[in-house]
């Protein structure tokens, strides 16, 4: 469906402009927090791109000239748009019953021994016809919108077999071409190991070489490939056999790494130059070391933290210090982290994590659109870039995490349209 080209927009008098500019390139150490922040701030976006960025009154002349229609941002901060570079919003169901379990004691280990868990909703999907799996995305995608996303990694995982996880990806397939949201695909099929493999992980793992990664690759349906590279999913051999079958077939890797153990996936991904490596719960200090050296993004998911109520939450400070890439995600998923809300993401970044508010805005924008090989044209409000924008009701941009669990966002701009609008 082509739309017709929407009407310039001219977002004038922000209080606090937040353009993350700089050169494409991740931000480490001390630049990671700076926000290139204008007051009384405006942008001109004329179709999907931005015109100009810089102060209203530098604005003003050429925003008349196109005719742009204004939108008035006083007392309003504006900001490129959250990318969140790690959920798995494609699932049928949800998990309250594990919710609850845990709640009374058991573990998430205990409770995915026992068949709960990914395998649990791998059921669920596989009872789930296409339709629902996309009604059901869509309500959340809604949902993400309306808190300031605009662009979402969306992992597989729940089909656990080539023709469930090519069901979801057909659900995936569809939601890409009807949201207004930009949906970046990852192939994760080796999430949990399937009933029918009990015992016998490298038959599946050469299943998902064999029949589904060429499928995949062919059909042009995901761009990265993943793994669940831990202790009780799958063992550091499978997932580099897996990445490195995914490469061969033009799938980018990216891992999630040591999340309840350390297993040595972090190094994996730094051996395999992933895009990303997430979670990162148990590093030591020479993986520390490791990542600031590479190029890998540490992408850390602390709605999980909160939702296991895990005591201990990744050592963001060291891998800052350290001068690693540093990225938030919601890890938005039915078992560990059912939140789609970045900003609260943020204020946990900063409560449990010990980032200042600029730090965790630049992980969830520029780092997050760079572990999504996507800097070149996200997560920053400069010339010709994509127009993805949203405008937060709040005066200071440190109030956005401050005011914890509220949403703050106002308005959700697009590729130059907006797309949600608080009344
Ligand atoms: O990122 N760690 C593995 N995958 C998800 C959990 C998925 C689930 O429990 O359904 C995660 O936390
Ligand atoms: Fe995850």
């Amino acid at each position: 469906m082509k739309l017709p080209r929407p009407r310039p927009l001219f977002f004038r008098n922000a209080e606090q402009l937040l353009t993350l500019s700089g050169p494409p390139v991740p931000r480490r150490g001390s630049a990671l927090g700076e926000l290139g922040i204008l007051r009384k701030g405006a942008v001109l976006i004329q179709g999907a791109r931005i015109l100009r960025a810089g102060a209203t009154s530098d604005l003003e002349a050429e925003a008349a000239r196109c005719k742009a229609e204004t939108i008035d941002c006083r007392g309003s901060v504006v900001m490129p748009g959250f990318v969140d570079s790690h959920t798995h919003l494609v699932f049928a169901g949800s998990r309250v019953e594990d919710y609850e379990q845990r709640l009374r004691g058991r573990t998430y280990e205990e409770i995915a021994r026992a068949g709960g868990g990914i395998r649990f909703s791998a059921q669920k999907v596989r009872e789930a016809t296409v339709r629902a799996l996309v009604a059901q995305a869509e309500r959340f995608l809604k949902g993400f919108a309306a808190y300031g996303t605009t662009t979402l990694e969306v992992k597989t995982g729940y089909g656990l077999s080539v023709a469930g996880e090519l069901k979801v990806l057909e659900a995936l397939r569809r939601l890409r071409k009807t949201s207004a949201l930009e949906l970046v695909p990852t192939l994760l099929a080796a999430h949990a190991l399937p009933a029918e493999y009990a015992g016998r992980p490298s038959a599946y793992v050469n299943l998902v070489a064999r029949r589904l990664i060429p499928a995949v690759a062919r059909k042009k349906l995901a761009e990265f490939i993943d793994c669940f590279c831990d202790r009780g999913a799958f063992g550091v051999e499978d997932c580099r056999k897996l990445l490195a079958v995914g490469r061969r077939h033009g799938l980018l890797p990216r891992l999630h790494a040591e999340q309840l153990s350390r297993t040595g996936a972090a190094r994996l991904a730094i051996e395999l130059g992933a895009a990303s490596a997430d979670h990162l719960d148990f590093l030591n200090g020479s993986d520390i070391r490791a990542l600031a050296r590479s190029n890998v993004v540490a992408t850390l998911l602390p709605g999980a933290n909160f939702h296991l109520n895990m005591r201990n939450y990744p050592p963001a400070r060291r891998l800052i210090d350290a001068g690693a890439i540093l990225a938030l995600a919601t890890d938005f998923n039915p078992g560990t982290s059912p939140t789609l809300n970045m900003q609260f993401i943020l204020s946990l970044a900063c409560a449990a994590m010990r980032l200042t508010p600029a730090q965790a805005i630049c992980a969830a924008t520029i780092n997050a659109a760079y572990a999504l090989r996507r800097a070149d044209r996200l997560g920053s409000l400069e010339p010709g870039k994509q127009a993805d924008l949203i405008v937060m009701d709040v005066s200071d941009y440190r109030e956005i995490p401050y005011y914890f669990a509220w949403n703050h966002c106002k308005m959700t701009v697009k590729r130059g349209r907006i797309i949600y609008s608080r009344r």
